[in-house]
């Protein structure tokens, strides 16, 4: 398959002004010596969606996200973010996109030498100098505490984290400006599941509350299914398909079947229905949920 399976989704994107998608790739080729990364790759990020990335180790997703917040600069092709078309706008309309997005790098990347609280000021002290310190450091406290930690946590080093948490100041920092657009790449890498499901459930949350438009790079099946409203795959240099997961599901491309379809993919499946049958299933006034064990006993067995 070369070009980006039209899926119902994409059909009725083509109804839609172009300023319900915050970014927008078009033709974009990166090329590192003989390595061609992307050729003629397109992509269209609707506003408010949690778009989830996925594609095999090395095809691109970081440098992807990379080129579309400026920071790879393309063989060729158009980006244009809130927009800006991205490389030709002028120190100030870059200063201002800058501020418009928040990016969780993979790895987190904090600065292990400032506490949480000023890892979270960096960025408010770049972009908005004029902010008093108790202010910006109240607002650091807000943004720790936005993420999911304890106002506490301000006050330690990343060395002093666990997993979870660093991830959490990293997004702590992202929310840092106030953000439209989330970049995160690879946020659940590292985490046990239970953690994992948690910073789901967060990043969720957040973009519902803050009406986010989330750009997340994933290889955990568990958040496709949970939290993200398309998926774009990542395969053979392009997206080769964006749209729920029953439409990809639908396509017979081999990476796709395998990926969704797969042992793993089967798993996370289940276990999203198993949630959801949980969700729907009527309380009787104890508490209980009647015939609650018959349907874990079907999940169990299809699993
Ligand atoms: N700055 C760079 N210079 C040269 N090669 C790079 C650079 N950044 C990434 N690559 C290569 O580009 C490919 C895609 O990388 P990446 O986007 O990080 O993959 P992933 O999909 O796993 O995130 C890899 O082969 C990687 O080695
Ligand atoms: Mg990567």
């Amino acid at each position: 398959m070369t070009e980006t399976a039209h899926l119902e989704s994409d059909t009725r994107e083509a109804e839609r002004p172009s300023d319900e998608f915050p970014i927008v790739v078009e033709g974009l080729s990166n090329v590192f010596g003989e390595h061609v990364i992307h050729d003629n790759l397109s992509l269209k990020v609707r506003k408010g969606e949690i778009l989830g990335v996925v594609g095999g180790s090395g095809t691109g997703k970081s440098v992807l996200m990379r080129s579309i917040i400026g920071l790879q600069q393309p063989a060729s092709g158009e980006i244009t973010v809130l927009g800006h078309r991205m490389g030709d706008s002028t120190d100030e309309e870059d200063i201002d996109l800058r501020s418009r997005w928040g990016v969780l790098f993979q790895g987190g990347a904090l600065f292990s030498t400032l506490t949480v609280g000023e890892n979270v000021e960096v960025p408010l002290k770049q972009f908005y100098p004029e902010i008093d310190d108790t202010l910006r450091s109240e607002i650091a406290r807000f943004k720790v505490r936005l993420a999911g930690l304890a106002e506490e946590s301000a006050f330690k080093y990343p060395n002093e984290l666990s997993g979870g948490m660093k991830k959490r100041a990293g997004l702590a920092r992202a929310l840092a400006l106030d953000p439209e657009l989330l970049f995160l790449d690879e946020p659940t890498a590292g985490l046990d599941p239970i953690g994992a499901a948690a910073f789901d459930d967060l990043t969720r949350e957040l973009a519902d509350t803050l009406g986010l438009t989330v750009f997340l790079i994933t290889h955990d099946l568990d958040t496709l299914h949970a939290i993200c409203d398309r998926v774009a795959v990542l395969a053979d240099k392009q997206v080769i398909a964006v749209g729920t997961i029953p439409e990809l599901l639908a396509l017979d491309h081999p990476w796709i079947q395998e990926y969704f379809n797969g042992p793993r993919g089967r798993a996370a499946l289940c276990a999203k229905e198993d949630v959801a049958m949980k969700h729907d299933a009527p309380v009787a006034q104890d508490g209980s949920a009647p015939g609650a064990s018959s349907m874990n006993t079907t999940t169990e067995s299809g699993a």
